[in-house]
């Protein structure tokens, strides 16, 4: 099948009947470490994926929306009424609510019409949703003349705040940061509070290493009210040990005897190691030891499971089996209750631990799983005319 970013001209093209004026792709993530620190002020290690989102868009006279989805094979209208939190519902939420915070943050965005194409699987916790707000935000900017094409940290804060004030998901700001900022050949070492960022080589290739993305297509079971859940407990802690976020606890005994339940002194542990485990695992790859890293994931993983409590049977079955199977490290990526794990193997190994996987799933009666191995791509970017470049950063 053709790329998104090809397929998308031929989509606006039929959709409207003339040629769009721009077209910008952003990519979903998958998290290298540093899982559920985001909203908690910490720190978060994701990197782009080559898959993306694209979206062609034109301008028009009205403030009215046209929004064509060629995988929705559906076509939904707005109108400057319906740029109230709620008003859109469904995956067209994701194209309204960035249209309302950007004319929320005084941006003027014109009318338009659009079409979306993606490559990026839907509902595999690879941040589809980002990659299609980010691709829209950076639309709109353009179609309203606010932006020479460089993304800066107040773009994955607009798109955050489309997805937890319109559309209503508190998410943290990873996904977007990710969508926007990653770099070519680099994860991105983001600071959730200040948005300070570093792109952290992550040489894969040169160290014969792949990482490996198991989709596990477990469905997300209480995903939503788990994740909010989770949020709200984090909250909860800071303010009884009297600091403004999870991030500034720096005595672990200390708030862990200071916290009156157990499902609490569990939570804080896992967000507070997960931070440990991000600043090391920087450490290593900004000296070139990527292989070390494995132990790092692998820790990760059993603290989301053990102490966190968002992994599933089909998440952990993956995991155990990739790291019997002789990967490096395995953990879950994202925010849990279904979707990906990530593995990093031997360049020579890929095809025995995703086999392993299989055998390991078939074993257990779940569905198959499907992997594919990822490379650290570039953040979103303005797709140029000849169709087959993608510029910009990175
Ligand atoms: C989801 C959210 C992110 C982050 C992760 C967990 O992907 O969208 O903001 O909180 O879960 O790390």
């Amino acid at each position: 099948m053709t790329q998104s970013t090809d397929r998308v001209y031929s989509a606006f093209t039929e959709a409207y009947g003339h040629s769009p004026a721009l077209v910008w792709a952003a990519p979903g993530r998958v998290n290298l470490i540093g899982e559920h620190t985001d909203y908690n002020e910490g720190f978060v290690l994701p990197f782009a994926l080559a898959q993306r989102t694209a979206v062609a868009a034109a301008a028009v006279e009205r403030p009215e929306w046209t929004v064509r989805s060629e995988s929705a094979n559906e076509t939904v209208n707005f109108g400057a009424d319906h740029l109230r939190p709620g008003r859109v519902t469904g995956w067209a939420a994701y194209v309204a609510g960035v249209v309302w915070a950007l004319r929320d943050a005084g941006f003027d965005p014109p009318g338009a019409r659009l079409a979306v194409t993606s490559d990026v699987p839907v509902g595999a916790g690879l941040s589809s949703s980002a990659a299609l707000e980010c691709a829209v935000l950076a639309t709109m900017l353009e179609l309203a003349g606010a932006t020479d094409a460089v993304p800066t940290p107040r773009w994955p804060a607009l798109a955050q705040r489309a997805e937890n004030a319109y559309v209503g998901v508190p998410c943290g700001i990873m996904d977007q940061a990710a969508a926007t900022l990653s770099r070519s050949g680099h994860a991105l070492f983001l600071d959730c509070r200040t948005l300070a960022t570093e792109h952290v080589p992550f040489a894969l290739t040169e160290a014969r290493l792949a990482m490996l993305i198991i989709n596990t297509r477990a469905p997300h079971r209480h995903a939503g009210g788990e994740y909010a859940a989770r949020r709200t407990t984090c909250e909860a802690a800071a303010r009884i040990l009297g600091v403004p976020a999870l991030r500034d606890v720096s005595d672990l005994p200390a708030a862990l005897a200071a916290l009156p339940d157990q499902v609490s002194r569990q939570r804080v542990r896992h967000v507070v190691t997960e931070d440990e485990r991000v600043h090391r695992t920087v450490g290593l790859l900004r000296s070139g030891r990527t292989a070390e890293i494995g132990p790092l994931l692998s820790a990760s993983h059993a603290s989301l499971r053990d102490d966190y409590e968002v992994t599933v049977p089909e998440l952990d079955v993956a995991a155990d089996a990739a790291e019997r199977a002789g990967a490096l490290g395995a953990r879950m990526t994202g925010g849990g209750f279904g979707g990906c794990v990530i593995a990093l193997v031997s360049a020579a190994g890929v095809s025995d631990v995703a086999d392993a996987v299989a055998k390991a799933f078939a074993a257990r009666g779940f569905a198959a799983p499907a992997t594919f191995v990822a490379r650290p791509a570039a953040g979103v970017a303005r797709v140029t005319a000849n169709r087959s470049r993608v510029a910009g950063p990175g």
